[in-house]
C-alpha cells in the first residue's frame, strides 16, 4: 500500500547503490504477456523446454519458429510504459548503478537506460546456425524468414531453457550485486536458475532487498519488503512521485 511506496522512497533516497532487477512483469503494462500469470502467461498449456530450448531447436524447427514469430510480433507491437522511463530516469540521476533484466524485449534500452545486463539476451536480432551473420528480428515475419541469405537457420538471440547465460552479463550482474545495499525485484516470479542466484546474492551482500510482484515469489521470506498489492507501473509512479517531493 501507500505507506510500503513511501518506506520504499526513503530506502531509495538514502541507498549508496541500488540496482533493479526486472522480469516479464515489468513488460506486461507493456501488452507483452509474461510466462506464468495465472490466465494469461505464455507458459499456461505450453511446455518451456519444449519450445524455448536448445532440444526445439534441433528436433522441432517448425514449433520452435512458430512460438518465436508469435513472440517477434507480440514485441513490435508493443513499446515501454512509463515505468521504463522512471528506471532510466533514475539512472540518469545517479539513483541506481544499472538494470539486471530476464526480459528479452529491449524495453530498458529503448526507454534509455544505458547500464542493462541482459541475462537471457535479445529477442529484437536473429542470427545464423551457420555463418552467425545477424540481421532484425522482422525478418522472421517475412515468408522463409528462418532462412539466412546462405542457407542457414536463423535463431532469435536469446538464451534458451539448455543453453548458459552470457558470461559478460553476468560478471556485471554479480559485481553491481556485490556492491549493492538496496535491490529492488519488479515482475519476476524468481522460480528460474540462475537468474534467481542475484537477489539472493544481494541479501548475502548485506543488501535490502525488495520484491514488487503480483503474485508470491519462493524469495519473500527473504525480502525486508514485498508489495503485492500494485501494479509495478502505480509503484514506480507512486515512489518517484515521493523522490521529487511533489
Ligand atoms: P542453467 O540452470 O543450466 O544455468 C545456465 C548456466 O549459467 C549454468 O552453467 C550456470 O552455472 C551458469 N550461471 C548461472 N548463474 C550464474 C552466476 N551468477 N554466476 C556464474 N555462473 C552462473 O539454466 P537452464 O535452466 O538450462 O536455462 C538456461 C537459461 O535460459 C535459464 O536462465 C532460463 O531462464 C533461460 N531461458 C530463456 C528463455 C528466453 O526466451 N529468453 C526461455 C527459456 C529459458
Ligand atoms: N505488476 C506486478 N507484478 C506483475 C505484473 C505487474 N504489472 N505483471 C506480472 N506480474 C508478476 C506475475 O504475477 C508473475 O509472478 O510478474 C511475474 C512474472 O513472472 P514470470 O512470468 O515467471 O516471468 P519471469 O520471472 O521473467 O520468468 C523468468 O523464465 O521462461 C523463462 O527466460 C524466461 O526470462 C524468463 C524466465
Amino acid at each position: 500500500g501507500e505507506t510500503q511506496m513511501k518506506m520504499l522512497a526513503e530506502w531509495l533516497r538514502d541507498a549508496r547503490q541500488a540496482v533493479v532487477f526486472t522480469g516479464a512483469g515489468m513488460s506486461t503494462e507493456s501488452g507483452l504477456p509474461d510466462f506464468r500469470s495465472a490466465q494469461s502467461g505464455i507458459w499456461q498449456g505450453k511446455d518451456p523446454t519444449q519450445l524455448a530450448s536448445t532440444q526445439a531447436l534441433r528436433h522441432n524447427r517448425e514449433g520452435f519458429a512458430a512460438f518465436y514469430r508469435m513472440r517477434i510480433e507480440g514485441l513490435l507491437a508493443c513499446r515501454p510504459h512509463e515505468g521504463h522511463a522512471i528506471l532510466a530516469e533514475w539512472e540518469r540521476r545517479g539513483r541506481i548503478r544499472g538494470i539486471i533484466t530476464q526480459n528479452v524485449d529491449g524495453f530498458h534500452q529503448q526507454a534509455g537506460s544505458r547500464n542493462v545486463a541482459e541475462l537471457h539476451g535479445n529477442l529484437g536480432t536473429l542470427c545464423c546456425l551457420a555463418c552467425e551473420r545477424t540481421y532484425p528480428a522482422a525478418r522472421y515475419l517475412q515468408p522463409d524468414g528462418t532462412v539466412c541469405d546462405c542457407g542457414g537457420f536463423l535463431r532469435p538471440t536469446v538464451v534458451l531453457f539448455g543453453e548458459a547465460l552470457p558470461q559478460a552479463a553476468l560478471a556485471k550482474a554479480s559485481e553491481w550485486t556485490e556492491q549493492a545495499d538496496l535491490f529492488l525485484v519488479l515482475g519476476s516470479s524468481l522460480v528460474v536458475s540462475p537468474a534467481n542466484w542475484f537477489p539472493q546474492q544481494a541479501k548475502a551482500a548485506g543488501a535490502r532487498l525488495v520484491i514488487i510482484n503480483r503474485e508470491p515469489t519462493p524469495l519473500d521470506d527473504l525480502a525486508d519488503l514485498v508489495i503485492g498489492d500494485a501494479l509495478i507501473g502505480t509503484v514506480l509512479k507512486t515512489v518517484e512521485a515521493e523522490l521529487s517531493g511533489y
